[in-house]
Parts: structure tokens; C-alpha cells; sequence
């Protein structure tokens, strides 16, 4: 190595990422990848390390322990937009850069949310026809979206491009919360019990953060509207989800979609599984060919722009 040229980084990626991808980290890096079952193993602490830069996919945990396992680490790149699986604080104090990818995927998780929507509303679930059913299935009648009131909770990227499909797409009328935000075409700002008690179905968007979890508990379930639908393609711990499974079997509320749940599936045993209405899926909100691309592509020029010492395209901070 002479004066002027630096050592080549060392990159680890958790989890699973385009081959494209690690192509281009390989141009400029050396690159380890461990599974995520893994990473706190003897073979991933060996990798951690010697890690000059973490390339992060799924909520896997960035915490005090990971940081420990990897000394050397400089930046954490997320191929993520939410960064609530990472200790903003722990890596401020080691001086670790933590990037995301906020913007790419706006549109996957909308077009996710108003599916869920719509599955609620027509009842989907029960009556998907798998090739192994020789019956007929009942047609339990559904609700009509036109003319009825979304509330969203959480007027960001996200929640803006919900309410612009829900309003200028199905003709629903749209209420939020976020005071800043100025009132656009058909929708406008109300508090947030107000919100409860008149929308017919509400879309949470906020980060998760200790002031919003349990956001939605068992107050505000009890203050929504008789008949209302809830979905989360958010955080799960946004929700209660065992005051919302008794607010179901109540018959309080119409139905739930949840695309996100705690430690990203559901127990066997937990009491929402047996309450009616529920749709579940398994944190599908970017799950696109195109959208996690964009997402693995930004998170790694985000790697590639922090381990050389320019701004990455987007920081988080603590
Ligand atoms: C998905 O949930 C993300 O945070 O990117």
C-alpha cells in the first residue's frame, strides 16, 4: 500500500441480497455474507469483526451486542426505510453512520395498504378458491370504499400516496392527523379521536418510536367507529394486538389487516388468530421485484458512498 491508496473495506451483509448487487460491492470491497440466524454465531462473530461496514436486509436487530461483536463497524446501511430495529443512540456514541432508504418504496406499501383495504371490505380471505376445494364457497356480502372516510394516521410519503389512490381511486373521503401537513384535495386535518370516531377505515403510517407504541390500544379501539377496519402495513408495535383481538371478538370492529406483526409472525397461540375478520401477511408492504431492487441498490450506494467518506444519499440520527 502506497501514501495515498486505502486499505480495501471489509463489508458484511446480513441476510440475503441480488447478486447484482454484491457484484457491485465486490468492485470496491471485500465482501462476507451471513444469514441472519447466524450473525451472533461463532461463524458470524468471526465475520463481524474484521467488518468495516454492515449491510443490513430484514429488522435484524442492530443493538449494543451486535455493535460489540464488530468493532471496526463504521456504517450500517439499512435496507430498510424504518430504523426502529437499530440503537440510534449505542451507534452515535461509536461514532457508526446509519443510512435507509426512504422514497423508493412509498409505492409498493400503498398500493400493499389499499389491497389490505379492499381485502377487509370484500372478505377475500374466505372466499379465495383454492383448486383443492370441490365446494362452492357462501359469498358472505362485503362494504362498498366509495363515499366511506379513511383515516390515515401518519401523512408522510407513505400515507400521502394512500390517501391520493384512496381519494382520486376508490372515492373515499380522507382525514388525517398531521397537523402540519396543509389540506389537500379531499382531504383534511382532524385530532386524532376525532379521526377515531368518524373514519370507517383507519391506516396507521407513523415509525415506530417509544411515543407511538401502543398508539392504537384499548381507548382508541374502544373510540373508533361501530364497524371500522384497522390496518397496520407499519410497525406492529404500533398496536396492541391483544386489546385489538378483544375488540374483534366483540364484534366491535368490522376486521383488521395486519402486515406486520411482533417478531415478524404471529404465535400459534395468540388470541388474534382466532378473532374474525383478520387478515395477516408476513411484512409484504416492499415486497416487489422492483422496489426491494431500488432498495438494495440504494442501501448499498449508500455503503459504497459512506465507507469512502462522501454523504450517503440518506442518514438517520439518533
Ligand atoms: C419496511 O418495513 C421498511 O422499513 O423498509
Amino acid at each position: 500500500m502506497n501514501a495515498t491508496s486505502r486499505p480495501t473495506p471489509q463489508v458484511l451483509v446480513l441476510g440475503a441480497v441480488a447478486d447484482s448487487q454484491l457484484e457491485r460491492l465486490r468492485r470496491s470491497c471485500a465482501v462476507d455474507q451471513v444469514a441472519h440466524a447466524d450473525v451472533l454465531r461463532p461463524v458470524g462473530r468471526r465475520l463481524l469483526e474484521r467488518a468495516d461496514g454492515l449491510l443490513v436486509t430484514g429488522q435484524y436487530p442492530v443493538d449494543v451486542r451486535l455493535l460489540e461483536a464488530a468493532p471496526r463497524v463504521r456504517v450500517v446501511s439499512l435496507r430498510a426505510v424504518g430504523h426502529d430495529s437499530v440503537d440510534l443512540l449505542e451507534c452515535a456514541r461509536r461514532g457508526v453512520q446509519v443510512c435507509n432508504t426512504p422514497g423508493v418504496l412509498d409505492a409498493a406499501v400503498a398500493e400493499l395498504t389499499v389491497l389490505l383495504i379492499l381485502a377487509l371490505a370484500r372478505r377475500l380471505p374466505e372466499h379465495l378458491i383454492s383448486t383443492a376445494d370441490a365446494v362452492r364457497p357462501q359469498v358472505t356480502l362485503g362494504r362498498d370504499m366509495v363515499g366511506r372516510t379513511l383515516g390515515i394516521v401518519g401523512m408522510g410519503r407513505i400515507g400521502k400516496r394512500v390517501a391520493q389512490i384512496a381519494a382520486q381511486g376508490l372515492g373515499m373521503h380522507v382525514l388525517h392527523t398531521t397537523r402540519r401537513e396543509p389540506a389537500e384535495e379531499g382531504s383534511g386535518w382532524v385530532s386524532m379521536d376525532e379521526l377515531l370516531a368518524r373514519a370507517d377505515v383507519i391506516s396507521l403510517h407513523l415509525p415506530l418510536t417509544d411515543a407511538t407504541r401502543h398508539f392504537v390500544g384499548a381507548r382508541e379501539l374502544k373510540l373508533m367507529k361501530q364497524g371500522a377496519i384497522l390496518v397496520n402495513a407499519s410497525r406492529a408495535g404500533l398496536v396492541d394486538t391483544e386489546a385489538l383481538a378483544d375488540s374483534l371478538n366483540q364484534a366491535h370492529l368490522y376486521g383488521a389487516a395486519l402486515d406486520v406483526t411482533a417478531q415478524e409472525w404471529i404465535p400459534v397461540d395468540h388470541p388474534l388468530r382466532r378473532a374474525p375478520n383478520v387478515v395477516l401477511t408476513p411484512h409484504l408492504g416492499s415486497a416487489t421485484e422492483e422496489t426491494r431492487t431500488a432498495m438494495a441498490e440504494m442501501a448499498v450506494s449508500n455503503l459504497l458512498l459512506a465507507l469512502r467518506g462522501d454523504p450517503p444519499l440518506s442518514v438517520v440520527s439518533a
